[in-house]
């Protein structure tokens, strides 16, 4: 009897110990990776938490065709976006992590994140107004890029509205955040629609003139986010006739140049690696691709860039009401950990980034469409990123 009960005691200390031992390796693993799988949504647990006394969350979306896209209110940030490739099989088309810390501490500031309140550059961080000069955050060599140290990517939006479909993300941008005039109010919502598209649309209103140039800074990989795979076998196609060449620091020149016949030249489909490695002075200020395309004139419903990948047979179109668009082929990405989605390092060129946007440097270019908003008018641009395969 005294045997017996030993034995039983023995046995369910036993399965304690078990459980105790996968309880303790399942929590070590998922506080390092919340999510070892890739094209997995991460586990929204890893984004609960209190960042500048706010809550930050994430949200998922999902559409009738089993298409998701999950957006953090931390930078406002597209964390995944799952569209289903040539089989059907759901591929993650944008690099992100698995877990808040990772985006508030690793080096890469802008995967997935609203851009502002000026997207790219500005030469210097200074710019005049009404004569008035202005001097923004410098946070690139000497000049300022994507807002200043502390732009909206870093910033806890406020979810105004969120059903399975829509999420509505708003934020105040104070008068004199990071060098900038006027209290901006910002309204952008992101909605997954039916056809497979996600939409991002930006509304402002200022009460003082200001700048403004709001973009979403997703770095796609339609092979895959934890692919093998970098971006160079992709085919490209840009409705664009010219570019706006830069100088050594990435600042337009103020020239526009025609990309006829030449490595700029994507007006009809052609691999992102057939003319990456030419000698040419402005490849090799980017160090690749790094340049604003000027888009011809279109209507609304026309793309103004076709993706494709080869290997997934995922084919991406954007649509835009911006004058131009910034193609970065993920040049300054190093690989250096492998904190990425399924424990991947981020490798140079595994993915690239097509920001729609008003020009770079806009405000000390007088050539270049305004991006002066005045209180008088309401800012309203529209992004689509739309999904099919062929
Ligand atoms: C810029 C790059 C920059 C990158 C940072 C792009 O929009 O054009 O020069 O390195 O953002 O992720």
């Amino acid at each position: 009897m005294r045997k017996k009960f030993l034995k039983g005691a023995l046995f369910v200390a036993g399965i304690f110990f078990t459980v105790a031992c996968n309880n303790t390796s399942k929590h070590k693993q998922s506080t390092e990776s919340a999510n070892s799988l890739p094209n997995a949504i991460p586990d929204s647990a890893f984004f609960n938490a209190k960042v500048d006394n706010k809550q930050v969350k994430l949200y998922t979306l999902k559409n009738k065709n089993g298409v998701e896209a999950a957006i953090t209110n931390y930078g406002g940030r597209l964390v995944s976006l799952l569209v289903p490739d040539k089989e059907g099989k759901f591929v993650d088309v944008v690099l992100g992590y698995e877990n808040l810390k990772n985006y508030r501490e690793l080096k890469e500031n802008y995967f997935g994140a609203l851009i502002g309140r000026y997207g790219n550059r500005i030469a210097k961080g200074r710019f005049t107004l009404n004569g008035k000069s202005y001097q923004v955050n410098v946070n690139d060599g000497p000049n300022s890029l994507h807002g200043g140290a502390n732009g909206y990517f870093k910033q806890v939006w406020d979810v105004t509205k969120a059903n399975g479909q829509m999420l509505e993300l708003t934020y105040l941008s104070k008068d004199g955040e990071e060098g900038y005039p006027g209290n901006l109010k910002i309204i952008v919502s992101y909605t997954l629609k039916d056809d497979n598209s996600l939409e991002i649309a930006y509304h402002a209103t200022t009460d003082k003139e200001t700048v403004i140039n709001l973009t979403n800074h997703a770095y796609f990989n339609l092979n895959g986010a934890a692919s093998e795979e970098g971006i160079t076998n992709h085919l490209l196609q840009i409705n664009a006739d010219a570019y706006t060449p830069v100088d050594s620091l990435l600042i337009p020149t103020g020239k526009i140049e025609t990309v006829k016949g030449g490595a700029f030249d994507f007006t009809t489909a052609k691999a992102i690696g057939k003319d990456i490695g030419m000698k040419d002075r402005q490849l090799g200020y980017g160090k690749g691709y790094d340049h604003n395309f000027v888009l011809n004139k279109h209507r609304d419903d026309e793309p103004v860039v076709t993706l494709l990948s080869p290997i997934t047979g995922i084919q991406m179109k954007v649509f835009t009401n911006e004058p131009g668009i910034q193609f970065y082929s993920g040049n300054f990405l190093k690989g250096e950990d492998k904190n990425g989605k399924g424990g991947v390092a981020y490798k140079y060129r595994s993915a690239l980034c097509l920001e729609t946007q008003h020009f770079p440097d806009s405000p000390n270019q007088p050539g270049f469409p305004s991006t002066v908003l005045s209180p008088q008018k309401a800012y309203h641009t529209v992004t689509t990123y739309s999904f099919n395969t062929k």
